[in-house]
C-alpha cells in the first residue's frame, strides 16, 4: 500500500496533506525519512512514522456506542435528525462506520459501529442466533402464561412468527412491569411488537447486551469506546 494512502485511511490527513508532510520531512519509514508519497509500505509490518509519532494501521474499527433517543442509527437522515455515526469524533470517523443492527429512535443502549461488512453481516443474521438483550418498561403486568408465550415464539399482529425469545420478570404490579428480553431477531419494533402481542405497551426499551457483550455502563448516552480484545474475540466467536 502507498504511504499516503496508509496515512489518509488513518486519518491522517488527505493525499494531499500528506504529501505536504512528506516535502516537510515529517513522515518515515523503519527509521529512514520517506521521500516519495508514492513509497510502498506493508502496513503489517513497516513502522510508519508522522511527526514522531508511530501510526498503526487498522484496517476495520470496532465501537461500542451507548446510542441516546432522539438519534438514529443510520449513516443518514434525510429528515435532518442526528444520526449515530455523527456522534463519532475524529478519532475514528475517518472509518465508513455503518450501524450493525438498528435501534429505534426512542431505544437506548448498544449500537455496535464498524466497517467491517461481515461482521455487521453476522452480527444481525438471525439464523446465527446471536443473543440481543434488552431492558423493558412496559405498561401492563407480566402474568405466568407470558414466559412460555415468549419461549414457544410470539406470533405479532402482522402475522410473522418470532424465534423464541426469553422473557426474564425484574418485577411487576400495579400495572406495570419491568422485565429483561433476549431475541436473536432484529425486526422492525420488534420488541415492542412482542410485549404488545401479550397486551403490554413499552415505555423504555435499552439494548444492554449483543452476544454476551455487556454495554459498559459507565458510557454515558452519547459516548463510545473501541471494543477491546476481548470484547471483539467473544463477538467473532459467538458468529463462529
Ligand atoms: N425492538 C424494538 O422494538 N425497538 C428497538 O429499537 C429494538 C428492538
Amino acid at each position: 500500500m502507498r504511504v499516503d494512502k496508509f496515512l489518509s485511511n488513518m486519518g491522517c490527513g488527505s493525499r494531499k496533506d500528506i504529501k505536504h508532510f512528506v516535502k516537510i520531512g515529517a513522515v518515515s519509514v523503519n527509521g529512514k525519512p520517506c521521500k516519495d508519497s508514492g513509497q510502498n509500505v506493508d502496513e503489517n509490518s513497516d513502522i510508519v512514522t508522522l511527526f514522531g509519532e508511530t501510526v498503526v494501521y487498522k484496517e476495520f474499527a470496532y465501537l461500542m456506542m451507548n446510542k441516546p433517543q432522539g438519534v438514529i442509527s443510520a449513516t443518514e437522515d434525510f429528515r435532518g435528525a442526528t444520526v449515530a455515526t455523527e456522534l463519532v469524533g475524529e478519532d475514528f470517523n475517518f472509518y465508513d462506520l455503518s450501524p450493525a443492527g438498528r435501534l429505534d429512535i426512542d431505544t437506548e443502549g448498544f449500537l455496535l459501529l464498524t466497517n467491517d461488512g461481515k461482521f455487521i453481516h453476522d452480527i444481525i443474521t438471525p439464523s446465527r442466533h446471536v443473543d440481543k438483550v434488552y431492558y423493558c418498561e412496559a405498561d401492563g403486568e407480566i402474568e405466568e402464561s407470558d414466559f412460555a408465550a415468549f419461549e414457544k415464539g410470539l406470533t405479532l399482529a402482522d402475522g410473522f412468527k418470532c424465534m423464541p425469545a426469553k422473557l426474564e420478570m425484574i418485577e411487576s404490579g400495579n400495572g406495570r412491569c419491568k422485565a429483561r428480553v433476549t431475541i436473536c431477531e432484529g425486526k422492525f419494533h420488534q420488541v415492542k411488537r412482542m410485549f404488545l402481542a401479550r397486551g403490554k405497551e413499552i415505555t423504555y426499551l435499552k439494548r444492554i447486551s449483543i452476544g454476551g457483550v455487556a454495554l459498559d455502563e459507565s458510557l454515558a448516552p452519547g459516548e463510545y469506546r473501541e471494543l477491546t480484545a476481548d470484547e471483539l474475540n467473544i463477538l467473532k466467536k459467538e458468529n463462529d
